[in-house]
């Protein structure tokens, strides 16, 4: 890890979320000032809640979207508004502040075609209301004149959230047999791996467009496949196909990154997601088991 954030004052928002309190944790472990800015007392939508989140501090992580991504077929405009007007004003806020912004971004941008794995020259085409605005978000900031990097993640996981390893196993605990597609490509990434690479970048104030993912690829079945057998489960697990459970929102079925640019900037080389996952559940399940009696 590269040195400088001690004292560092770094504004996080959506800082109670899924990544956000993960980011959080890590940069106060490296005695940063990380301050989480989160609804409802931070609204990224009203720019005086952005103008208090960014007074005092040195950087912003913008962690905060509209992430539910069926409901945004609904909700268009409260989708836009999070994801992509906010971003623009953000980041014309910090320009006039000089305030370095990493903001994350998502493998929703592209349709997901073929099998070939996504670096940052790809030409996105989202298929979905979530990845459209993500995608304005992306190029509000880049028009907005402040010095940035933008870090597109995929298929995360991690304790504070809703999440695919988190939703399987609770499926597993009301019995029966797990249907899971076997036609959704990606990495399953662990929030703490991704905190790391973004903490790292931060610190840099590297800038540019990234993709990062543990390394490998597995579909949503090989993945539940592996659950299953980490944690002993005895359903049945059972492939199918996207098209057997249809959904408001399109999804990529291609969620393969290249993330060769991102790992030649980082210190360590990224894990494999089977490493990352199963550590992610042997901490899991000892948060679920209850202590011992007293
Ligand atoms: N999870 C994934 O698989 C995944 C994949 C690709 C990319 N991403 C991206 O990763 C980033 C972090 O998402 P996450 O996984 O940590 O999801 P998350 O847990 O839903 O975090 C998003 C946070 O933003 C907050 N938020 C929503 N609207 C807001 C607003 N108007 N003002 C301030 N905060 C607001 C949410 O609060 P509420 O919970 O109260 O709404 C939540 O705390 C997002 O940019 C997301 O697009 C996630």
């Amino acid at each position: 890890m590269v040195d400088g954030g001690k004292n560092l004052r770094v504004s996080v928002l959506g800082g109670r979320g899924m990544l956000g309190s993960e980011l959080c944790a890590q940069l106060r472990a490296l005695r940063c000032d990380a301050s989480a800015f989160d609804l409802p007392e931070c609204d990224i939508t009203r720019s005086g809640h952005v103008a208090a989140a960014l007074a005092g501090a040195d950087a912003v992580v913008n962690c905060a979207a509209y992430t539910n991504v069926d409901r945004a077929e609904d909700e268009p405009e409260a989708a836009r508004a999070v994801n992509a007007t906010a971003v623009g004003e953000l980041g014309r806020q910090a320009a006039a502040r000089g305030l370095y912004v990493l903001h994350i971004s998502t493998d929703f941008v592209f349709d997901g075609a073929g099998d070939r794995p996504y670096d940052e020259a790809c030409a996105p085409a989202p298929l979905c209301v979530y990845g459209m605005t993500k995608l304005e978000g992306e190029r509000a900031l880049a028009g907005a004149g402040c010095r940035h990097a933008i870090v597109r993640v995929q298929w995360s996981y991690g304790f504070n959230g809703v999440n695919f390893p988190v939703k399987l196993v609770e499926r597993a605990a009301a019995g029966g047999e797990l249907r899971v597609v076997d036609d959704q490509v990606g990495a399953p990434t662990w929030t703490r791996d991704i905190a790391r690479a973004l903490t790292e970048l931060l610190l840099r104030r590297a800038e540019g467009l990234y993709h990062f993912a543990n390394a490998g690829y597995a579909s949503r079945y090989e993945t539940a496949v592996f659950i299953a057998g980490r944690l002993g489960l005895s359903n049945p697990v059972i492939p199918c196909r996207t098209a057997d459970f249809p959904v408001k929102a399109r999804r990529p079925l291609n969620s393969r990154f290249d993330t060769r640019k991102i790992r030649a900037l980082l210190c360590a080389p990224i894990r494999p997601w089977q490493d990352a996952l199963g550590e992610f559940l042997g901490e899991y399940e000892n948060k679920r088991r209850p202590g011992p009696a007293r």
